[in-house]
C-alpha cells in the first residue's frame, strides 16, 4: 500500500511534443484510429499491422485461433524472420539500404565493427549454412552462450533463417544453469565464445561450456567464436572454431517458409518453483508484435541509430535489440561491456561518439549514472538523443525526472514500457506522439492489447485501486507454452481467471487510467531488471552439505530495485559466521550465476511457519526490510521465531 499512495501524489504531467508529433511515424491521427480499431477488434488491428509491417510468403487464412489458453496467429501464412530483418531490405525500393549500417558494435576494450545490412546477410546466410552442414535440421534446438558481439546476432538470425529454434542461454549463468537448459530444450548443438570482455577483462565462457556438457550427451558440436584470444581448450571431433567453419561457407542460403506457427526460440525465465520455465515464441504473431511496437514506440527512422543496452540473453535483447529494430530496417547499436567501463562515462561517450538518437535501458542503470554524478552525462553532448526508452522495473519518479532533465535535455520523449518474457514485445506503454507522461507510469496499453486490473474473485477493479495485472484478450507476440509443459503453463498463467492470462505484477490505475505497475505478487524477485526466483536460490542453497534450510526473499535496495536476502539454517554443529556466508555466496554463484548471490545472508535457528509446515515469506520480506511491525501472524506456529530472527546475525 505504501508505494500505491507513493505513486498516487505523483502529479506531474509531459505534454507530448508537438514538434515531434509532426513528424512521428505514428502520428496522432493514425494513433486514435488504430486505438479505436484495436479496442473493438484486436484482430483486425493486429492483421492491418501484420500486412502493414511484415513480408509474407503466403498470406495467412485465419488471423487467430483461440482454443484457451493456447493460441495460433496468422494460420496458415508462411514467413521468415531473418528475410524481414535482412532480405527485404536489400530488394525493390529498400535496396538503398544494402549498405546502410545494420549492427554498429562496440567492444568494451574500444574496438569497433559495423556490418551494413548487405554484410549481414551475407554472414547470417554463411554461418545458416554451417548450422545445416552440422546436421541440425528445422525444428532442432540451437543453444547460445555467448558475450555481446555481432556474432551472436548473426546466430540468432540463422537459427531463424533454417527454422531451428535458439535457446539463448545468458553469458553471465553458471556451468549448472546452463546444462540444465540445454537438457531441458534438448539442443544439439552449442554456439559460445572463448569469453568476452567484462571490467576490462577477459571473461572465460568455454570452460562453462565444457564443464556443462560433461551433462548433456545429446551435444554433438560446439562451434567457438575467437573474441579473446585466451587460452581455449577445444574437444577434437566436437568443437569447431566459428572462422574456420563460416571460411568456405556460402554466402548464399534461400530463407525456409516457415509456417506462421513455427517455433522461433526458447527463452528460459524464473518461476516461483522449481526449475525456470522454457517461454515459447513462435514466428509470425512475434514479429508483427515486436515490428509494429518498436515502428510505433521508439519511432523508428532510417535516420535513427538505436542503442538499447539489454544484453542478448534476456527478452529485450531479443525482440528490441535484433528482431524489431532490423525488421525496421533500423540499425542497432550493441554495446560488449560494463557500463562504466574505463569510466563512469562509457555510455555517454558512445552516444556521442555515436550519435545515437534513441536510447533504451533499465531504471536499474539510471539509478546507478544518478549515484555516479551529472558531471559525467555534462561532460558529453547528448544533443543527438530525441527519445528515451526504459524496461524491466517500475521506475521511481526521481530517477525518470533526471533522465528527462539530465539525458533527455528536456526536450525527449519518455516511453516506459511494461511487458514480460511471456508477452514477447511491448504492451503498456506511451506512444511518443500521443500520449502525454507522467513520471513512473507506463500509461496506456498499447492499441489492440486488452488489459485490466482485476480483484481476487476476477472483477474488474476501479481507479484508483489495485489488484492484480491482467490481458483479458489474446495477443501475437504471446508465449505459447512452456517448453515441454503445458500443465504448468495453464497452472501459471491461466488457472486465476482461466482464459484471461494473469501477469503475476500488482498494478492500479489513476483517474486517466493510467496505469501504475506496482512490482511482483508472486516469489519472483526483479533483481536490476532480472528475474530470479526465490525457489532457485533457495534450492541452491540447501544444496551446500552446511545447510539445513533456507528461506529467500527481496528486500527494497535502492540501486537493484531488489536485493536478496537469504534466511539460512546450518545444520547441526556448523558454524555460522562470515566465511560460511562467503561459502554460501560462491556457492550460489556456481550454481545459478552472480546475478543470484544473496546480498544479505542471515543464520538463524528457525524460520517462520504456518501450522501446516510453510514458510511464511511475507514476514521474512517484512523482517528483511527492517520494518518494526510484520504483517498477519496469527497463521504463525511459534511466536518466539520473529524475536528470534530479528535477532539473527547479519552477515
Ligand atoms: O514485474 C514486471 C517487470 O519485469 C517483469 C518481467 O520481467 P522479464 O520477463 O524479465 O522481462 C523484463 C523485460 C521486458 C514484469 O512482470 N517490468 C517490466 N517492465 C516494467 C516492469 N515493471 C514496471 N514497469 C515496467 N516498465
Amino acid at each position: 500500500m505504501d508505494q500505491i499512495e507513493s505513486l498516487l501524489k505523483e502529479k506531474r504531467v509531459f505534454k507530448a511534443n508537438r514538434d515531434f508529433t509532426k513528424n512521428a511515424n505514428w502520428n496522432r491521427k493514425q494513433i486514435a484510429e488504430y486505438r479505436k480499431l484495436g479496442a473493438k477488434s484486436p484482430e483486425r488491428f493486429w492483421a492491418k499491422m501484420a500486412r502493414n509491417d511484415v513480408s509474407w510468403f503466403t498470406p495467412w487464412k485465419k488471423t487467430l485461433q483461440w482454443k484457451p489458453p493456447f493460441a495460433k496467429w496468422f494460420v496458415g501464412g508462411k514467413l521468415n524472420v531473418s528475410y524481414n530483418c535482412l532480405d527485404r531490405h536489400l530488394e525493390g525500393e529498400n535496396a538503398w539500404r544494402r549498405n546502410k549500417a545494420a549492427i554498429v558494435w562496440e567492444g568494451e576494450p574500444g574496438d569497433t565493427r559495423v556490418l551494413t545490412f548487405g554484410e549481414l546477410h551475407r554472414e547470417v546466410c554463411r554461418f545458416a549454412n554451417v548450422l545445416k552442414e552440422s546436421g541440425v535440421r528445422k525444428g532442432d534446438r540451437v543453444a547460445l552462450y555467448m558475450p555481446m558481439i555481432p556474432e551472436l546476432a548473426i546466430a540468432l538470425l540463422a537459427c531463424a533463417r533454417i527454422g531451428a529454434p535458439h535457446s539463448v542461454v545468458f553469458g553471465g549463468f553458471s556451468a549448472e544453469a546452463l546444462r540444465d537448459r540445454i537438457n531441458d530444450a534438448g539442443a544439439k548443438l552449442v554456439v559460445t565464445a572463448d569469453g568476452g570482455f567484462r571490467r576490462g577483462e577477459p571473461h572465460a565462457l568455454k570452460p562453462a561450456v565444457d564443464e556443462a556438457l560433461e551433462g548433456c550427451p545429446d551435444i554433438e558440436r560446439v562451434i567457438v567464436v575467437k573474441r579473446t584470444g585466451q587460452a581455449t581448450a577445444m574437444k577434437s571431433g566436437r568443437d569447431l572454431w566459428w572462422h574456420d567453419a563460416v571460411q568456405n561457407a556460402s554466402a548464399k542460403c534461400a530463407p525456409a517458409r516457415l509456417d506462421s506457427e513455427h517455433p522461433l526460440f526458447i527463452l528460459y525465465t524464473s518461476g516461483t518453483t522449481g526449475k525456470p520455465k522454457g517461454i515459447l515464441h513462435t514466428t509470425g504473431g512475434y514479429l508483427t508484435h515486436v515490428t509494429t511496437t518498436a515502428k510505433a514506440i521508439f519511432d523508428l527512422k532510417d535516420s535513427d541509430t538505436y542503442w538499447c543496452t539489454a544484453d542478448i540473453g534476456w527478452i529485450t535483447g531479443h525482440s528490441y535489440v535484433v528482431y524489431g529494430i532490423l525488421a525496421n530496417g533500423a540499425t542497432t547499436l550493441m554495446y560488449e561491456g560494463t557500463p562504466t567501463h574505463p569510466g563512469p562515462d562509457r555510455f555517454w561517450d558512445i552516444i556521442e561518439r555515436w550519435g545515437v538518437t534513441v536510447f533504451y535501458t533499465a531504471p536499474t542503470a539510471i539509478r546507478t549514472f544518478v549515484r555516479l554524478g551529472d558531471e559525467h552525462p555534462k561532460g558529453h553532448d547528448l544533443s543527438s538523443l530525441r527519445l528515451l526508452g526504459t524496461v524491466g522495473e517500475p521506475i521511481n519518479p526521481e530517477a525518470w525526472m533526471w533522465y528527462h532533465r539530465v539525458i533527455g535535455g528536456r526536450r525527449c520523449p519518455i516511453v516506459d514500457t511494461w511487458w514480460q518474457t511471456e508477452t514477447g514485445g511491448i504492451m503498456i506503454t506511451p506512444l511518443p506522439a500521443g500520449v502525454d507522461t507522467k513520471p513512473g507510469s507506463a500509461t496506456l496499453p498499447f492499441p489492440g492489447v486488452h488489459a485490466d486490473v482485476w480483484s481476487e474473485d476476477g472483477q474488474p477493479v476501479k481507479p484508483p485501486n489495485g489488484g492484480f495485472l491482467v490481458i483479458e484478450k489474446p495477443w501475437p507476440g504471446m508465449l505459447r507454452g512452456i517448453w515441454g509443459d503445458p500443465k504448468r503453463f495453464r497452472e501459471t498463467y491461466w488457472s486465476k481467471y482461466r482464459e484471461t492470462y494473469l501477469a503475476g505484477d500488482g498494478a492500479h490505475r489513476d483517474s486517466d487510467r493510467y496505469f501504475w505497475i506496482m512490482g511482483r505478487i508472486d516469489d519472483v524477485m526483479n533483481i536490476s531488471g532480472h528475474r530470479i526466483g526465490t525457489m532457485e536460490v533457495e534450492s541452491a542453497i540447501v544444496a551446500h552439505a552446511k545447510v539445513a534450510e533456507s528461506a529467500v526473499v527481496g528486500r527494497p535496495d535502492e540501486l537493484t530495485g531488489t536485493a536478496i536476502v537469504a534466511f539460512v539454517t546450518p545444520k547441526g554443529g556448523v558454524a555460522a559466521g562470515d566465511g560460511l556466508a562467503q561459502e554460501l555466496r560462491a556457492h550460489v554463484a556456481k550454481q545459478i550465476g552472480p546475478i543470484a548471490k544473496p546480498a544479505d545472508i542471515r543464520f538463524t535457528d528457525a524460520l517462520p511457519k504456518t501450522r501446516s509446515g510453510k514458510i511464511m515469506r511475507r514476514l521474512l520480506r517484512d523482517i528483511a526490510a527492517g520494518k518494526e511491525e510484520v504483517g498477519d501472524t496469527t497463521t504463525l506456529e511459534d511466536y518466539s521465531v520473529l524475536t528470534r530472527l530479528r535477532e539473527s546475525q547479519e552477515t
